[in-house]
């Protein structure tokens, strides 16, 4: 999918969320865990507000465990409930269930103290594309999707999802932008393949990818393409791997393109090992 936001389309994504939050209790956010903060719309505070939220961070087993432990103190510090998840294996699930009930105890209790017996906590998920919202909603649905049709007094109508006896989500995610006119945030969405290779320079993005990766990662790096330094020169480092990758021209000149290909489908697909592009730090000082 190709991410095309234009104004319009971003007051228009936003009031459809906007219409959402009136329905639900609590807004269940996911974000990716290799980019916790650029893979997040820069309004979303605002924009949910008005409601108790649960931060996920999904494709964990992607990430960095340390800097995952970074990220959740991060978030927990600014008064977030945030859990590391992996939506594909179904990692955490029941933390997902109870840290909603958590988030409503009091409102429940109040409920319960006035004699109302509490329904199921209704949540919306939220995230930009291709952060897993999908893969999560089906992963909690499991085989007892059972869709509890529209509710009186809703206008647009809007199907439930059963989680258990505790949730009921909103079978359409909600969906927000990225905050792509930062450089920085596009190149780590690109490198995670947030945004799709159609429309990037691809070996812009390796090249980010590649000297970020010698920095932070210099040994992941070695020892997956081999190598027993790391140049200094950025494309001697293309040279080497499109080498021994075999990604060459006529007259065994470097593909660059075919290199820049073969090293971002390796780092999105975890072949280097689990990588975080980005710290709580990093936010202060950028
Ligand atoms: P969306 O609804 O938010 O747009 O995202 P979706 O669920 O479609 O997930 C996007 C891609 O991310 C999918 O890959 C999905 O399998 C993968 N994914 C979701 N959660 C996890 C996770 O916890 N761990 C890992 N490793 N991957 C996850 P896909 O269908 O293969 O799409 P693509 O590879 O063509 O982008």
């Amino acid at each position: 999918m190709t991410i095309q936001w234009f104004p319009g389309h971003m007051a228009k994504a936003r009031r459809q969320v906007q219409e959402k939050l009136k329905l639900i209790d609590v807004v269940v956010e996911l974000a990716d865990a290799r980019i916790p903060n650029s893979s997040r719309n820069p309004m979303i505070d605002e924009i949910v507000s008005s409601k108790p939220r649960l931060m996920l961070l999904n494709k964990a087993d992607l990430a960095d465990d340390k800097k995952t432990s970074e990220w959740i103190h991060h978030f927990q510090s600014k008064g977030i409930k945030t859990l590391a998840i992996d939506a594909q294996s179904g990692k955490n699930m029941k933390q997902i269930v109870s840290g909603c009930q958590e988030l409503v105890h009091e409102k429940w209790e109040r409920m319960r103290a006035k004699g109302v017996n509490p329904r199921a906590v209704r949540v919306l998920i939220i995230g930009i594309p291709n952060v897993g919202k999908s893969t999560l909603i089906n992963k909690l649905a499991k085989k007892n999707i059972a869709k509890t049709g529209d509710r009186p007094g809703v206008t647009t109508a809007q199907q439930w999802i059963k989680v258990g006896k505790e949730l009921e989500l909103l079978d359409t995610p909600g969906i927000l932008w990225p905050k792509f006119e930062d450089e920085l945030v596009g190149l780590r969405l690109a490198t995670t393949g947030a945004i799709k290779d159609t429309i990037i320079n691809l070996q812009e993005v390796a090249v980010y990818a590649l000297r970020f990766l010698s920095e932070h990662y210099p040994n992941m790096l070695k020892e997956r393409y081999d190598l027993s330094e790391i140049p200094e020169e950025i494309v001697e480092l293309f040279d080497e791997i499109g080498k021994r990758r075999g990604c060459l021209m006529g007259g065994g000149l470097i593909d660059y393109d075919k290199t820049s290909e073969l090293v971002l489908r390796e780092i999105r697909a975890g072949r280097l090992g689990d990588l975080t592009f980005e710290s709580p730090s990093d936010w202060i000082e950028e």
